[in-house]
């Protein structure tokens, strides 16, 4: 490791930023937000050029991997501006990857740009094959939309993995069909256990699904088998004999993986989260904007990192959700 690495107190290297570019979004999936979500002022964000001088201080600092997410980060006005100025960052090989989260609405529209600004990859998120459930699921979606988004990024090459959160007595009747349905069309897939980030005006527990009870159902109908692949996230993958693709399980309630995390989190507003599901934050943007220097916004990065904590505490029970910070996965980005 150089000099410049991010390493935290229990010799983690801290090498990959999420960022959130904004807290709204076109859908309202009803374990992320609730319908009527408050947004933050719109004067309160950075603006792109910040966005880009904090990612930039992050890469000088050692990120070699930053994700872009929100909220819904393609609707973020202008956004192809920041992409653009960031793949210079992959074009002097200070970074592998430059790489995206979306709810897939506004791919159709950005697919192009996204492959010319040196995205290889995306994550899009859908949880359902079922245009009705799509529909209870994300209030405000549409599903035919995002499959021309999905037709889209294949068109111009983008490799796309589908992430779905698992959710009880809504989507685990067609996890096979999904698989079989992501893989038949070369795209990768992972599912997410539900966490207990923010009030959505539903119940955590009745949606929380176990990703082991998921495992065993798909078991039933395909062989998994353990896979080398790893992404330094937090995903166990296996690779499925029947389809020959690949398919990840995120499991922050079953199985806590916090002991590899590589990541930080930076809000639309420069609010540094060193953790998803704990409350410490240390804000970026008074720094930033204090001087022209990135001195200043250096030390305040070093300072965090140095105090990330272990890892999360999130537990689902009948009871209620433990371990829950009150802000939603739309602030701190997912
Ligand atoms: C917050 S979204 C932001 C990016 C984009 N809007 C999207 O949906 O892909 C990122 C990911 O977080 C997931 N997510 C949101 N709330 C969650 C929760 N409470 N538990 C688990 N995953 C959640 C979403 O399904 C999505 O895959
Ligand atoms: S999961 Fe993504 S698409 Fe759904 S409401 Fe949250 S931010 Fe929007």
């Amino acid at each position: 490791m150089s000099s410049a690495s991010l390493i935290d107190p229990f010799g983690r290297a801290i090498t990959y930023i999420r960022v959130s570019v904004t807290d709204r979004c076109d859908f309202r999936c009803v374990y992320c937000m609730s319908e009527d979500m408050t947004f933050l002022p719109k004067g309160d964000l950075l603006s792109l050029e910040e966005l880009d001088r904090l990612c930039s201080a992050f890469v000088r600092l050692g990120t070699r991997k930053i994700r872009v997410t929100g909220g819904e980060p393609l609707v973020r006005r202008g956004i192809m501006t920041l992409f653009r100025s960031l793949s210079r960052h992959i074009g002097a090989g200070a970074l592998d990857e430059l790489t995206v989260t979306t709810n897939g609405s506004q791919l159709a529209k950005y697919a192009g740009e996204l492959r010319d600004c040196g995205v290889e990859r995306v994550n899009v998120s859908l949880d359902t094959l079922d245009p009705f459930k799509f529909k209870e699921i994300t209030r405000w979606g549409d599903f035919s939309t995002v499959m021309k988004g999905l037709d889209a990024a294949d068109r111009v090459g983008l490799k796309v993995k589908i992430n779905a959160v698992a959710l009880k007595g809504v989507n685990d009747s067609e996890a096979y069909e999904m698989v079989a349905w992501a893989h038949g069309r070369g795209f990768d897939m992972t599912f997410i256990e539900v966490m207990p980030l923010g009030e959505t005006g539903q119940e955590r527990f009745d949606q929380y699904l176990p990703l082991t009870e998921l495992r065993t159902t798909l078991s039933r109908r395909l062989t998994l088998e353990s896979s080398l692949y790893a992404t330094g996230g937090p995903a166990r993958y296996f690779d499925v004999k029947e389809t020959g693709g690949r398919l990840g399980f995120i499991t922050p309630l079953t199985h806590n993986f916090c002991e590899s995390c590589n990541r930080v989190r930076v809000t639309c507003t420069g609010t540094l989260y060193m953790c998803l599901g704990q409350e410490d934050a240390a804000d970026l943007r008074t720094p930033l904007r204090r001087s022209e220097s990135d001195g200043p916004l250096n030390e305040a990065i070093r300072a965090a990192v140095a105090r990330k904590p272990k890892g999360h505490d999130f537990l689902i029970e009948r009871t209620g959700a433990q371990g829950s910070p009150g802000r939603h996965m739309s602030v701190t980005g997912g």
